[in-house]
């Protein structure tokens, strides 16, 4: 998952590049770097860090490149080294590739390279494009034959850009990992993500699989693999997906959590004939499968939940990357419902192609609606969320849940209950009025070691979110616990001070959990009550306001975001850049 992006046109280059790779590097910001080009120059600029300091160090460049591929990288193949940073280049020096996924047959192509006398400067599998093209352009200085000899020798994912000394264009080529062209007037815009240029221009091709792009400053010539020509119309998008100003908010982390108060209607914003088809899909089925990643699979928990509870459908929820486990019952009778906010993780997309290519129904709930996803599935409905940039997953998260109690509750048929869910807005305010308890909690317990979270039914998957948000944003190690398994063996895991914060709104899991609680604290632990109502149990309280309980999860999530959001800043680390984390896994 890196983040690629490329201009050319009649402006200068280096300001649009950076500030498209700022637009993208939630993708990955281990390594920056950008090639330019113009008449008389062909420079790389690469360095390990984040845009702001590649753009620091060449903020004086006089360039007047009005041509120029940028990355924004996301370590897969070799160490965060200058090395390894894109752009990388041939021999010669002539040639500048940016890559976004991984090249699997990478060892074998770069073993003959090495054979025909090429040497490599880094040790990365992308760096073997550049070489690759080298060759094929040499023989025939023919750079659409060139482009489509190397594409096919890679296999793998990819989402490549590459420029030639001497020749004013740029080479585009997409397997798997996206890639947008963005149409400006005399100009063009190429990126894995169309927020990178959004601003200039909201008319938009997009690539799909297996499919070049040769784009001058005046044409723009698609093709095959095959080398067949390719017509594609221009499709506008929403001039909205602009609005990524973080005025107010110290980081995007913070602002997307307050952003949460509009969030639950807007994902309640649904085209009647579609969601009345989604419907439809689900009432059909013989049988329902969830799957998602990370965040958007602790959604997919709670919908079996949902399901269960109101329509009494029955359905499962997996982690993507273990569909393979269940593949041979998938068929014509199967739904599956794939949810993300990307719309492009990778272990999502492979699930939904074994899944179609066994006949099932495939149906999703997804954020970016440019995504492969939404092009991939038989039917979406959006979360509305508008672009979600820091790392961790929040109020995508809430429209998820909204969107899922809506489904729920339509299929019940419970007009009164989707009333009163349209009106958790109210409740979402109350709840962010929180942060000051919530900084002094961030205070107490920033220098844990462990840290449990507890909760039974609607809650577990809350409870699993909520460690997932902690541990990835501060690096402490976190777990979410059914209640109820705690003295199946996770009990032996509490000593003195343990922290453990018990989700237990006053529902008819409420006793239960108290118990359980009851049971850690009397092992040591210090519990954290997260509930309407206190009890002398807790050594701390974070009191949520009063929902109808169904509704519970929806609300409590948010009082755990901003405890990870203040524990990162407790313990001086960055919440939009967590280590080793990207916004977008576009890498099995
Ligand atoms: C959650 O905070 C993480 N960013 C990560 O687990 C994420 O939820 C997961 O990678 C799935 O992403 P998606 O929703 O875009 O598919």
């Amino acid at each position: 998952m890196c983040g690629i992006v490329g201009y050319i046109g009649h402006r200068n280059c280096f300001p649009i590049l950076i500030k498209g790779l700022k637009r993208v590097e939630y993708r990955g910001y281990d390594s920056v770097g950008l090639a330019l080009l113009s008449r008389d120059s062909f420079e790389v600029f690469k360095k390990v860090g984040k845009v702001n300091e590649l753009e620091g160090e060449i903020s004086n460049l006089s360039s007047n490149s009005c041509l120029g591929i940028a990355h924004t990288r996301w370590a897969t193949h070799g160490g965060i080294t200058e090395e390894n940073a894109h752009p990388h280049v041939d021999c010669s020096k002539g040639i500048a590739i940016v890559h976004n996924g991984i090249i699997e047959n990478c060892n074998e192509l770069k073993e003959e390279l090495i054979l025909k006398g090429h040497t490599f400067l880094s040790e990365t599998d992308s760096e073997i494009i550049a070489h690759i093209l080298e060759e094929e352009y040499k023989s025939n200085k023919d750079y659409i034959k060139a482009t489509l000899n190397t594409v096919s020798k890679l296999k793998g994912s990819f989402a490549l850009l590459a420029v030639i000394k001497d020749l004013e264009l740029i080479i585009g080529a997409r397997l798997d990992s996206p890639l947008t062209i963005g149409i400006g007037k005399d100009e063009y815009f190429v990126s894995s993500d169309i927020l990178s240029f959004i601003e200039y221009t909201d008319d938009v091709i997009f690539l799909n699989n297996r499919e070049v792009c040769f784009i001058k400053r005046d044409s723009l010539t698609l093709m095959n693999f095959d080398g067949s020509e390719i017509k594609r119309d221009i499709v506008k998008v929403a001039k909205e997906l602009s609005d990524l100003s973080n005025k107010v908010f110290e980081h995007y982390t913070l602002k997307e959590i307050h952003e949460q108060t509009q969030v639950v209607r807007l994902a309640l914003l649904q085209d009647e004939k579609r969601f009345k088809t989604f419907l439809e899909g689900i009432k059909r089925a013989k049988k329902i499968y969830f799957t998602g990643c990370g965040t958007s699979y602790h959604a997919c928990v709670l919908a079996t939940y949902l399901l269960a509870k109101f329509p009494k459908l029955t359905s499962e929820a997996l982690i993507a990357s273990e569909f393979d486990s269940i593949f041979e019952l998938i068929d014509k009778d199967t739904l599956l419902i794939a949810i993300s906010q990307s719309g492009e993780t990778a272990d999502l997309l492979s699930c939904v192609r074994e899944a179609k290519a066994k006949g099932a129904k495939v149906f999703a709930l997804v954020n970016n609606v440019n995504s492969s996803l939404v092009r991939e599935v038989d039917l979406f409905l959006p979360l509305n969320c508008g672009p979600e940039v820091g790392v961790a997953a929040t109020k995508s998260f809430i429209a998820q849940l909204a969107l899922l109690y809506l489904i729920s509750l339509s299929l019940k048929g419970d007009n009164s209950m989707i009333k009163e869910l349209y009106n958790l807005s109210n409740s979402i305010e109350e709840v962010l009025k929180l942060e000051e308890d919530i900084k002094r909690l961030a205070l107490k317990y920033k220098d844990s070691k462990d840290f449990y979270f507890i909760g039974r039914a609607l809650h577990y998957p809350i409870a699993l979110e909520g460690a997932l948000k902690l541990k990835e944003l501060s690096y402490i190690h976190a777990e979410g616990l059914a209640a109820g398994e705690l003295k199946h063996g996770p009990l032996a895991l509490i000593s003195d001070g343990t922290p453990t914060l018990a989700i237990n709104p006053s529902d008819e899991t409420y006793q239960r959990t108290l118990n359980n609680a009851s049971e850690m604290k009397a092992r040591g632990a210090k519990i954290i009550g997260l509930s309407d109502e206190n009890n002398s149990l807790y050594d701390d309280f974070i009191k949520i306001p009063k929902v109808m309980e169904v509704f519970y999860p929806i609300i409590e999530v948010i009082p755990l975001q901003l405890l990870a959001y203040y524990v990162t800043l407790q313990r001086k680390l960055n919440p939009d850049y967590p280590r080793n984390l990207a916004k977008s896994v576009t890498v099995p």
